[in-house]
């Protein structure tokens, strides 16, 4: 019924378009007038803290991949060395926790067992854990020392795409939190991101009216695809991840990400002639990093690739290594799996509908694996 998925075909449609309020709903509260960081649901007291000197996060899943895009912007902001790990390979694999470890559990639904267990475990360790969660009084969240709640809303299709976004800002939020309480060498920095955070659902829902159907239009010429890769680096890094992810959830095509700086230790030899690779780029901003992805989008073309660049808008040094490019608006660096992952949402779910699947319920998954 159209109605309740707000018009458009399916959930996960209605739910990528969700995505401007998701993050705006998460940010909402959390912003004083003067649009300073209040985290009044924080019960862990800033004197332990202060202490932290490891965070790991553990999730599985897409929420795994907000926890990997979360390390790059922590680590930055706040100097503490950050882990991301799965769930059911920290539970069962002896880790060094304790009591100045911060464990940040992220979760959509909260009742994943494999996360579960993770954060008994953890907290039987004497660590001190922070849910990321976004259902209300979820098992994750009462058996955590505090919750950061993600607003996104319910969430129904199985593949996961607003919780995402949701997940990624409450993460930076804590890291903003976090540089301000313990005085980093960033702070700052903190009103800065804080209002760039502020300006993400306006980039986001530009995407969707600039980039949606351009996106659709090639996801259905490739219907036919049976391979394709993600190359990205830094915070593009997970991004390629996610975007290979959700191609492997919906479309059930053989899908990848790889990190773009190891391109020419071993995923170069898969590149043969028309094999799909998209590219999420850096911004210019970030000359040298940038410069190499270039690079690689030139490499793999050489050889045959068909190359699908995500990158900013203005930036015409990929137009002419690029067979298609999908623009987003102009980000800072941490920010920009915020907007480059929007695309990868559409293609993947336009590809499956162009292949007859269901968008909503992939064959084998579950919205939320609730035994180990
Ligand atoms: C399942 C879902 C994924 C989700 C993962 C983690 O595998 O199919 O979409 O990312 O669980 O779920 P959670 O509810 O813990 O975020």
């Amino acid at each position: 019924n159209a109605a309740v998925k707000g018009g458009y075909p399916t959930f996960m449609d209605k739910e990528i378009h969700d995505q401007p309020m998701a993050v705006a709903d998460t940010l909402r509260g959390r912003l004083d007038r003067d649009g300073r960081l209040v985290l009044d649901e924080m019960r862990i007291s800033e004197a332990v803290l202060r202490s932290v000197d490891k965070i790991v996060v553990v999730a599985c899943g897409t929420a795994a991949y907000a926890g990997h895009v979360a390390k790059y912007a922590i680590e930055h902001w706040c100097r503490i060395p950050v882990e991301v790990e799965l769930a059911h390979e920290f539970r069962y694999r002896d880790p060094v926790v304790s009591e100045k470890t911060l464990v940040v559990a992220i979760s959509q639904s909260g009742e994943t067992m494999d996360t579960i267990m993770a954060i008994r475990h953890a907290r039987e360790q004497g660590a001190k854990v922070l849910a990321i969660v976004n259902t209300f009084g979820s098992t994750i969240a009462r058996e955590s020392d505090a919750v950061l709640y993600t607003h996104a809303g319910p969430e129904v299709a199985v593949a996961s795409t607003k919780a995402f976004l949701a997940q990624v800002t409450a993460c930076y939020l804590l890291g903003l939190y976090l540089s301000e309480l313990r005085g980093n060498k960033y702070v700052d920095e903190v009103a800065d991101y804080l209002e760039e955070l502020g300006k993400l659902p306006e980039k986001i829902q530009h995407i969707l009216d600039e980039q949606e159907e351009h996106v659709r239009e090639v996801a259905r010429s490739m219907a036919e695809a049976t391979s394709v890769l993600f190359l990205g680096r830094h915070v593009g890094y997970p991004v390629a991840m996610e975007g290979a992810l959700k191609l492997k959830e919906l479309a059930y095509i053989h899908a990848e990400g790889f990190a773009a700086g190891e391109l020419k230790h071993g995923p170069i030899a898969l590149i043969e002639p028309g094999q799909p690779v998209f590219v999420v780029v850096p911004t210019p901003r970030r000359h040298t990093l940038h410069s190499k992805v270039v690079s690689n989008i030139q490499e793999v073309r050489a050889r045959g690739a068909r190359t699908l660049v995500i990158a900013e808008e203005g930036d015409e040094d990929v137009t002419a290594h690029a067979d298609v490019v999908f623009r987003v608006p102009r980000t800072p660096t941490l920010m920009m799996p915020l907007v480059t992952v929007v695309p990868l949402q559409i293609f993947a779910s336009e590809l499956a509908a162009a292949k007859g699947l269901d968008v909503d319920q992939p064959r084998n998954l579950a919205k939320s694996v609730t035994v180990e």
